[in-house]
């Protein structure tokens, strides 16, 4: 386990065009990635499941689309302008730039450079401000900038939404809000892939409650995202946990939080060979802080009337908010696993089938055989609008299930001679890779039993 795994994993991430690195042909830029066809796939699904489920099946939880750009008066408000910053110093041995709350503090003025070990003195190395949020100017010419930032989480856009979400629907307490959307920071500590990004896409409900119902809806909503990533992503229970933020780690506008936590393959020791625990999603209780807040600057009513107690409130917010990126990546390190098959690495992509780029591979036994490369296309055809299927004949048939194993294809079909007098296929199941015979007819209703959310 530990760094080996990760390195694996990148590699397999880079060779199948899962990952790619940011504007890669003109040397790339830090901590920015890009998702290839197969990991574009990944990402969509993982997406439309969490969509699906919180804002198609449900009836208290509505969807939105707000803009990246926003005003700078939203950040005057909700914080960040202020407080989004991190304080770095500069290892006067090893030059490294680093986040002094990441390092480990020796005495009063010291601190320990976690990259060469030496002592950094902040008396003579002065940590420096530096805000996370990520400018740009909107204006026409560039003698009247204006400045604007792009958002560095989506739920701002949630807030300022807030009033014309409940006047045009009408919503009565407790409702949501979601969405999905791209969110952005100029991170410094780097590293460890696409663990921690500039550009990177969240999935965001904020959780609209009466304040007297807050710490039961923040318990509820605790249990019903741990349980998502079990039972809808299908990531394995013994690397998530639960860790509750000690009032000291607290956001600015937090009245408590719970990180959902998985257990990467990476370590900042590398004698931990277990990996380490580190943020997936986090859960807040977020209080009236950020309507407070935006209805003092915008000098907007952003009160509710609760036509219940009739009385006029400022709702508190319950926020699970996860990253779409680490979801993928945890995704990823989760179904990876190499075993050795008739003296030979295997390794293979045991994604839970959801989620798999391909439900199914068709392959023709004999590349060169006119009429049973014609059957496995006209399978392909029929069955490609039904589920997402591939076909392949560019190699020999191990290699073709091979290739299919590394991205996570739950079944492989191969038409064979045979195929073309009794009219049946060999399906192979990706994990046990045990084979069976199966007429054409039936290959969809096979598939579609055992590929259940
Ligand atoms: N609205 C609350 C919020 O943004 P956060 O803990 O800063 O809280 C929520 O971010 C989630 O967004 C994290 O748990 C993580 O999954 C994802 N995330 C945050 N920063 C990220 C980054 N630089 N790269 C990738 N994902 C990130």
């Amino acid at each position: 386990m530990g760094n080996d795994r990760l390195t694996q994993i990148v590699s397999l991430c880079r060779r199948r065009g899962f990952v790619f690195g940011g504007s890669e042909i003109y040397g790339g830029l830090s901590s920015i990635w890009d998702y290839g066809p197969l990991g574009a796939k990944i990402k969509k699904r993982i997406k439309d499941i969490w969509w699906d489920t919180y804002v198609d099946k449900r009836e208290d939880i509505l969807g939105l689309d707000s803009a990246i750009i926003m005003n700078r008066e939203v950040f005057v408000a909700s914080g960040h302008l202020e407080g989004f910053a991190d304080y770095l110093v500069d290892c006067p041995q090893c030059k490294k730039r680093i986040r002094i709350d990441k390092i480990e503090k020796v005495s009063e003025n010291n601190y320990r450079c976690a990259e060469c070990g030496s002592l950094i003195n902040i008396l003579e190395s002065k940590p420096k401000r530096f805000n996370l949020m990520l400018k740009t100017n909107i204006s026409a010419s560039e003698d009247s900038p204006q400045e604007a930032y792009l958002r560095p989480e989506t739920a701002q856009g949630i807030f300022t939404n807030f009033l014309n979400v409940l006047n045009t629907t009408h919503k009565k307490l407790p409702f949501g809000i979601a969405q999905i959307g791209k969110a952005f920071r100029n991170e410094v500590t780097t590293g460890s892939f696409i663990f921690r990004m500039k550009e990177f896409e969240q999935m965001e409900i904020e959780y609209f409650v009466k304040p007297k119902d807050a710490d039961r809806y923040f318990d509820y909503w605790v249990n019903e995202r741990y349980n998502f990533y079990i039972e809808r992503i299908g990531l394995k229970k013994e690397n998530l946990r639960l860790r509750e933020h000690s009032k000291e780690e607290l956001a600015h506008y937090a009245k408590a939080c719970i990180d959902i936590e998985y257990r990467f393959p990476f370590s900042s020791r590398k004698e931990d060979s277990d990996g380490e625990w580190s943020e997936l999603e986090g859960i807040a209780n977020r209080g009236d802080f950020d309507l407070t807040q935006h209805s003092r600057v915008s000098k907007k009513d952003l009160t509710y009337f609760d036509d219940e107690d009739n009385t006029r409130y400022i709702p508190f917010v319950i926020e699970p908010s996860a990253g779409v990126d680490r979801t993928f990546f945890a995704v990823i390190c989760d179904a990876y696993d190499e075993e050795e098959v008739k003296g030979r690495k295997r390794v293979v992509l045991k994604l839970k089938p959801t989620l798999a780029p391909y439900t199914l591979a068709i392959f023709p036994l004999l590349k060169n055989n006119y009429t049973i490369v014609e059957l496995a296309k006209k399978i392909f055809y029929d069955i490609k609008n039904k589920m997402p299927t591939i076909y392949d004949d560019t190699a020999a048939i191990g290699k073709l299930y091979r290739r299919q194993d590394e991205i996570g294809t739950p079944f492989c079909i191969t038409v064979d001679v045979e195929s073309l007098s009794d009219g049946k296929v060999t399906i192979r199941e990706r994990d046990s890779m045990s084979q069976e015979r199966i007429s054409i007819y039936e290959i969809e209703k096979f598939v579609k039993e055992k590929v259940k959310d």
